[in-house]
């Protein structure tokens, strides 16, 4: 199991520090068996690289680009990532998709730059309410996940990580139920496994979309769910635990 919070534009310099040393402590003792990590905002991946240094807490970003280096006003690259400890990298989030208008071909370079760089993309793919009630949401997410890794080979299944977060989950309190998060999860695996064989089916799937305390175990119970992409909860050091311990929970023999 994995847990992953995304920080988004929130905290400060001294609430990032505080939060990553909090999110240590809380999770140091029974919850060794789920991997744990934490993607601040880009400025503050240096001081919670120092704070989480010598912990099992991984540090991502929530965002890259895909070119090496050179003209991007504002973008940071990959290497530059990897450079500053990062292990996991954020791509294709619906947030980016939807309000910086980046499509599945921009979003499948990353991954591949990402994994260039030894980074560990968190490819997310989700579709929103529209598309749901509309009877697309399978078809949305295919295209999603075939465009973004259309030309993109798995070393390993450990070089990628997927999130399904339903556009209509996220930031809404709605949370998927259990039983759509599976099924989606299950279409997913299906088709990484089509695409990569065994490494592709053993992909970690991470559900995203307003999982809390009160409703990650029922989600992380699901056969498919590999553990969860954290939002608002991910933000308060005791909630995050919480749902960290959940998945420790799915974890025990
Ligand atoms: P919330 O947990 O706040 O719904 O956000 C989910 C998300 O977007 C994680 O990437």
């Amino acid at each position: 199991m994995l847990v992953v919070g995304n920080w988004k534009m929130h905290t400060d310099f001294r609430g990032a520090v505080r939060l990553a040393s909090e999110v240590i402590r809380l999770t140091e003792t029974d919850t060794r068996a789920v991997g744990v990590g934490v993607c601040p905002p880009f400025v503050w991946l240096e001081a919670v690289r120092e704070a989480t240094r010598s912990s099992r807490v991984a540090l991502g970003a929530q965002n890259g680009h895909p070119a090496e280096n050179g003209a991007f006003t504002g973008e940071v690259a990959m290497s530059m990532l990897g450079a500053l400890g990062c292990r996991f990298v954020i791509v294709g989030h619906s947030e980016r998709r939807q309000v910086f208008g980046e499509d599945d071909a921009f979003v499948g370079e990353k991954v591949g730059a990402a994994m260039g760089q030894g980074l560990v993309p968190i490819l997310c793919v989700g579709e929103t309410l529209d598309e749901r009630d509309a009877g697309q949401a399978e078809a949305v997410v295919q295209r999603q996940l075939d465009g973004a890794l259309e030309s993109v080979t798995l070393d390993s299944a450990e070089s990628l990580v997927v999130a399904y977060e339903p556009v209509w989950a996220i930031g809404t309190g709605r949370t998927a139920s259990p039983e759509q998060a599976q099924a989606m999860h299950a279409f997913i695996r299906a088709r990484l496994a089509a695409r990569f064989g065994d490494d592709g089916r053993a992909v970690v799937l991470l559900y995203g979309g307003s999982v809390k305390p009160n409703n990650a175990a029922d989600l992380f119970a699901q056969p498919d769910l590999d553990g969860g992409l954290i939002g608002g909860a991910s933000l308060d050091a005791e909630s995050f635990a919480a749902i960290v311990r959940a998945a420790a929970q799915q974890t025990e023999p």
